[in-house]
């Protein structure tokens, strides 16, 4: 069996040369004291692998339809042989990917190992984060309930904002003026064909340019990077004290691979995926979605500005920001990596971490974000007996009334709570306030049958 089996590897090996592909790869010498920092990067390659083969699962299953799309993911979440799983591996992965990409990217800072001769693994590096951030905006999307949708009209009408081009990319990114069934479409293309070939792409871009450049030695207080000399000194360094990538310095990289899947495993099995909240409803204009956590800051910074200057921002920040990612190596490329030489790289840092952080935390307890994971009014909290005034409470929720109006422990606070409303508003007051909405509620009037308008009145007159 052994010997079979030997002549079987061999036939392929000689056949197809993969020995001599990959032995140079696991073989290369790496600079000595390459330490857990290192493994980053590779965590985030592992991540992507599980984002690819979750994705292709769900991919075959989901249909990227307005009318389907919301009954296949329900189909995939209740239904599917470990779908529900299958689901919280990809949700939990995408987070993972994302996480695992930003610290990378701060160890790479930090470290300052986008110095000569690696400005381009920087640089390509960069486009990767945009694609990852990319597909996290179009995945959600994809669940096509409330949160996705609304989180993309959000995005698209900040779009459309830019002065001049706005209105183009804004159609170009949703595929029309509205957001409608042509923009899952194209949503989907761009998360499963475009963004992933992209990302394909530039990651074995990447990884040639570790092989072609070698990865940095950790760097030390005085040793200073000089592009006249470096090639040279490196190439000695391996020589001299260079060890095997395999296994001297891989493990590593595969414990905390390995380490990393598992809590993805774990968290997607005993959290889950996010609960599809409910299909979109055009009648109702969100002005406050809230999207997944690694959008939310954003999202918050947006919120939490005067709106005088929020036009301005959503054009220049990400200019600026965005072309200072790209400029980082040619701003500064030789000289001291050491970052105990260079305190405002690890300033810069913590800074960054503690913003994000606290913008994250504004995100998730502000009052303007609408609460779509609040459960629906139980009958201790209805506490009435009149049948109209239950069936006015059913609306309260289905009409998403909830998500923004406080009703004892339940519902949002983007307006006013409403657990004594009768007590300050009679019905005619009520029904003018729903009907025609008002500052940030949305107009009620085209959208409620008048039985329907009937019944939640009756529910709200019950609230004294
Ligand atoms: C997007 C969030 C949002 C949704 C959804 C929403 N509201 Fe409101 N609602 C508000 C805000 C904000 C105000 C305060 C508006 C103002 O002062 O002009 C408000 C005000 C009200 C008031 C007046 C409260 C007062 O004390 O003056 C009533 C009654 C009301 N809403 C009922 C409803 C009902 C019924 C629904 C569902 C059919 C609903 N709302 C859906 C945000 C919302």
């Amino acid at each position: 069996m052994k010997k079979w089996l030997k002549k079987v590897w061999h036939w392929i090996d000689d056949r197809s040369g993969i020995s001599e592909l990959i032995m140079p790869m696991l073989r290369h010498p790496v600079p000595p004291g390459s330490k857990w920092s290192y493994v980053f990067g590779s965590a985030t390659l592992f991540c992507l692998i599980l984002q690819i083969v979750t994705g292709v699962g769900l991919a075959l299953l989901y249909q990227p339809s307005s009318d389907k799309a919301f009954e296949s993911l329900q189909f995939i979440t209740n239904q599917a042989v470990m779908g529900k799983w299958l689901r919280g591996l990809h949700y939990f992965g995408a987070s993972g990917m994302i996480l695992m990409v930003g610290i990378h990217m701060m160890r790479v800072y930090i470290t300052a190992a986008y110095k000569y001769p690696r400005e381009m693994s920087w640089i390509s590096g960069v486009v990767l984060l945009l694609l990852t951030v990319s597909m996290g905006f179009t995945g959600q999307l994809l669940r096509w309930d409330d949160n996705g949708v609304w989180s993309a009209v959000v995005a698209a009408e900040q779009m459309g904002r830019i002065p001049l081009i706005g209105k183009y990319i804004a159609r170009l990114l949703i595929g029309g003026d509205t957001l409608g069934g042509q923009s899952l479409s194209r949503f989907f293309a761009y998360h499963v064909f475009l963004f992933p070939g992209l990302l394909i792409l530039f990651v074995t871009f990447h990884l040639y340019l570790v092989l072609r450049n070698g990865i940095s030695e950790p760097p030390k207080p005085g040793q200073l990077v000089d592009p006249k000399t470096y090639r040279a000194w490196y190439k000695d360094l391996l020589k001299t004290k260079g060890v095997p990538f395999f296994p001297d310095a891989a493990w590593r990289d595969v414990v905390f691979g390995v380490a990393t899947l598992l809590i993805i495993i774990v968290l997607a099995y005993f959290v889950g995926p996010p609960a599809v909240s409910k299909p979109p409803d055009p009648s109702i204009v969100y002005t406050k979605p809230s999207p997944d956590w690694y959008l939310l800051w954003i999202f918050a910074l947006f919120a939490l500005m005067p709106p005088a200057i929020e036009s301005y921002v959503m054009f220049f920040g990400p200019i600026i920001v965005i072309g200072l990612l790209f400029s980082l190596p040619f701003i500064s490329n030789k000289g001291e990596r050491s970052p105990i030489k260079r305190p405002w790289a690890i300033v810069g840092s913590i800074a960054t971490i503690i913003i994000v952080a606290s913008l994250l935390v504004a995100g998730a307890k502000t009052p303007w974000s609408p609460n779509f994971k609040t459960k629906m009014l139980p009958l201790s909290v209805v506490n009435t007996t009149d049948t109209m005034a239950i069936a006015g409470s059913r609306l309260f929720y289905d009409k998403g009334c909830l998500y923004c109006h406080k009703v004892k422990d339940y519902g949002g606070k983007v307006g006013p709570e409403l657990t004594y409303i009768a007590r300050s508003l009679n019905a005619k007051q009520m029904t003018i306030r729903i009907v025609n909405g008002g500052d940030n509620m949305p107009a009620y009037g085209s959208s409620l049958k008048s039985h329907e308008l009937n019944e939640i009145v009756a529910f709200l007159k019950s609230r004294r």
